[in-house]
């Protein structure tokens, strides 16, 4: 493994067809990342890309009005867009990726991640893990339909288990052209609980992947837990997704950790800041922005219902609620 400085982590990752995307990656959540989100987010300058929650493709390719909706809190943000594409109709996949290369999008992601029962059942997701052939069908067919177009996967490292990964890998990726593997590193039976082999199952994806770039994905909530991640695997990279809830500035400061003079970043509570500028938002634009469900759901994400401020929410009327303001506890 090569022993990189952290500053590694600030060179940016080009992506097949121009432009380059953050080593430090914002990783995709689906019912989370909606309008009030992405313009809280971009008016905050907390991410330098997005990659999509997954859009699932599975008995026809959308219209272009419902590509272009499902991209449009996304796009207006001016940040570079991947688009996550899930399903396991190798054909509409490859269709709706050409479609939305023509919108303009920067890449296409393969979710082949996704452990929520639904989605296994219907076959898609994680579920395709146990299908590494399929998936290397899909992979291949999206590549002939967008030839010289970012292409990436998002895997987790197996499905009931994680010695899976190398026959996974082997058969679906090996010799294919892709722009990153972003790998939870968590089987898709292990849902969310805790693993203590997350470090050593990315030592061996990344030694898996050769040359496509591995980016490591799995418990980083803190700066230190990405420098520890990038320190111990030799990654290409690094993708937060509950971190950035906790720690709405977590990409910023795991720059500044690496070195980079220049970036914006907050001493103060960073959930305070950005839940204030969601109301912020949700007060410019109510018909649009205001909604109590997506803030209790937020407010759980970030501080969890065990913590006093997401009682004091419980309590507010919609009308105090819009005019409250967070308090850094
Ligand atoms: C609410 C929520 C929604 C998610 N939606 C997606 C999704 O649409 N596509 C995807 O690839 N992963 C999705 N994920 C998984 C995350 O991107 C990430 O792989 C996982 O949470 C592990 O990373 P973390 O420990 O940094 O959270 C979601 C996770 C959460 C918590």
């Amino acid at each position: 493994m090569p022993d990189r400085p952290f500053q590694y982590l600030l060179h940016p990752l080009p992506l097949t067809g121009g432009g380059t995307v953050s080593r430090i990656m914002p990783g995709p959540m689906e019912g989370i990342m909606h309008p009030l989100f992405c313009k809280a987010v971009s008016e905050l300058g907390l991410i330098d890309f997005w990659i999509t929650p997954f859009l699932r493709i599975s008995t026809d390719v959308p219209r272009d009005s419902r590509l272009r909706h499902f991209i449009l809190p996304f796009t207006e943000t001016g940040l570079p867009v991947i688009v996550q594409l899930m399903g396991n109709n190798p054909e509409l996949i490859a269709a709706a990726a050409a479609r939305f290369r023509k919108l303009g999008v920067a890449g296409i992601n393969l979710n082949f991640a996704c452990p929520s029962k639904q989605v296994i059942s219907s076959g898609a997701g994680g579920s395709l893990l146990r299908k590494p052939e399929l998936m290397r069908q899909i992979i291949e067919q999206v590549a002939s339909a967008c030839p010289g177009f970012s292409l990436s996967v998002k895997l987790r490292t197996g499905y009931d288990d994680s010695a899976e990964m190398e026959r996974i890998l082997e058969r679906a990726v090996s010799g294919v052209k892709l722009d990153f593997i972003a790998m939870h590193f968590r089987t898709v039976k292990e849902m969310y609980r805790k693993t203590d082999q997350g470090f050593e199952r990315i030592v061996r994806a990344v030694k898996l992947a050769g040359d496509i770039p591995l980016i490591a994905n799995g418990d980083i909530f803190s700066a230190e837990d990405a420098t520890a991640m990038f320190r111990a695997t030799g990654c290409a990279g690094i993708m937060i997704a509950r971190g950035l809830l906790k720690n709405p500035f977590l990409s910023r400061h795991i720059r500044q950790t690496c070195g980079d003079a220049d970036i914006r970043t907050t001493t103060g509570d960073g959930r305070t800041i950005f839940f204030n500028k969601l109301l912020d938002i949700a007060r410019r634009d109510p018909g649009k922005y205001w909604s109590r469900p997506q803030f209790m759901e937020l407010a759980n994400y970030m501080w969890g219902s065990s913590h006093p401020c997401f009682e004091v929410f419980k309590q507010l009327s919609d009308k105090e609620f819009l005019s409250y303001s967070v308090v850094e506890q």
